[in-house]
């Protein structure tokens, strides 16, 4: 792949940003004030990033991987994203997002929510499980840190496994959008995995510099997870 388009520069937006031009892969990058305020990140990410109005980023290149709060997926650009295979990293979290009845009674997981929201492109659920300080700490690791991508269809799921892998990481099929829960917040394959100490990490989950997770370990966690009670969740 050659070309990603990137809603959203906060944390994870601009983590895998500076990944994916690290990877040679061009991106255009947009946020909710506007091209103009992204002046220090395309600085900072050099020629092959482009600032852009999130139009701009959902028709850019191969894949627009969304990287917003849940409650911001509704303001999305669904003309501009149809068609288009969505690279996902959203999770739900009442306190910024407001409760959601179908996602509370884990009628939907929250990519199935998504996929609702977006009916005309494809929604992959992938780097959602890892927090934004573990990503540049990790990408490239010895041995590889393996990372879940859970979609419906074959080619989109082959792709993203093709971008996580530009950018770093081993890709793990992580199943369906239905099974996208197995790493959902709570989870038992949600942040803490790669963490160097998970209670450390608990403690100050900014000085925890991570720890490679293989694929094989994460294919046992995500065979091992259990659903969580998410209308319990009070973050
Ligand atoms: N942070 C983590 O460690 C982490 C880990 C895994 C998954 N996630 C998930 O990834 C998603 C992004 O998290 P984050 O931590 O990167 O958030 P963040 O740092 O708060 O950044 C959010 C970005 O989304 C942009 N945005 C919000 N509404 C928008 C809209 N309607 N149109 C265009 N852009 C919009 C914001 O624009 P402005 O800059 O203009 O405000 C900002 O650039 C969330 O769903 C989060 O739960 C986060």
């Amino acid at each position: 792949m050659t070309q990603l388009g990137i809603i959203g520069s906060g944390a994870i937006g601009a983590a895998l940003a500076r990944l994916a031009v690290n990877a040679h892969i061009e991106v255009t990058i947009a946020n909710s004030r506007g091209p103009e305020t992204l002046a220090e990140l395309i600085d900072e990410l050099g020629h092959l990033a482009h600032a852009g109005t999130v139009e701009d980023a959902a028709r850019y290149g191969d894949l627009t991987l969304l990287a917003v709060p849940l409650i911001s997926y509704p303001d999305l650009p669904i003309e501009a994203l149809s068609g288009r295979t969505i690279v996902s990293t959203g999770n739900y979290y009442p306190y910024r997002d407001g409760r959601i009845t179908a996602l509370d009674n884990v009628e939907l997981t929250t990519a199935q929510y998504e996929q609702k929201l977006l009916p005309e492109s494809v929604v992959t659920k992938a780097f959602n499980n890892i927090v934004a300080h573990h990503i540049p700490l990790l990408a490239h690791s010895q041995p590889p840190t393996a990372l879940p991508v859970a979609c419906d269809d074959a080619r989109a799921k082959g792709a993203v496994h093709g971008l996580v892998e530009a950018l770093g990481f081993e890709a793990v099929d992580a199943g369906s959008l239905a099974d996208s829960w197995r790493f959902e917040p709570e989870s038992g394959a949600y942040t803490p995995i790669y963490a160097a100490s998970a209670e450390g990490m608990a403690q100050d989950y900014l000085a925890d510099r991570g720890a490679p997770l293989p694929a094989a370990r994460l294919r046992e966690l995500l065979a091992a997870s259990h659903r969580p009670d998410v209308a319990a969740r009070q973050f």
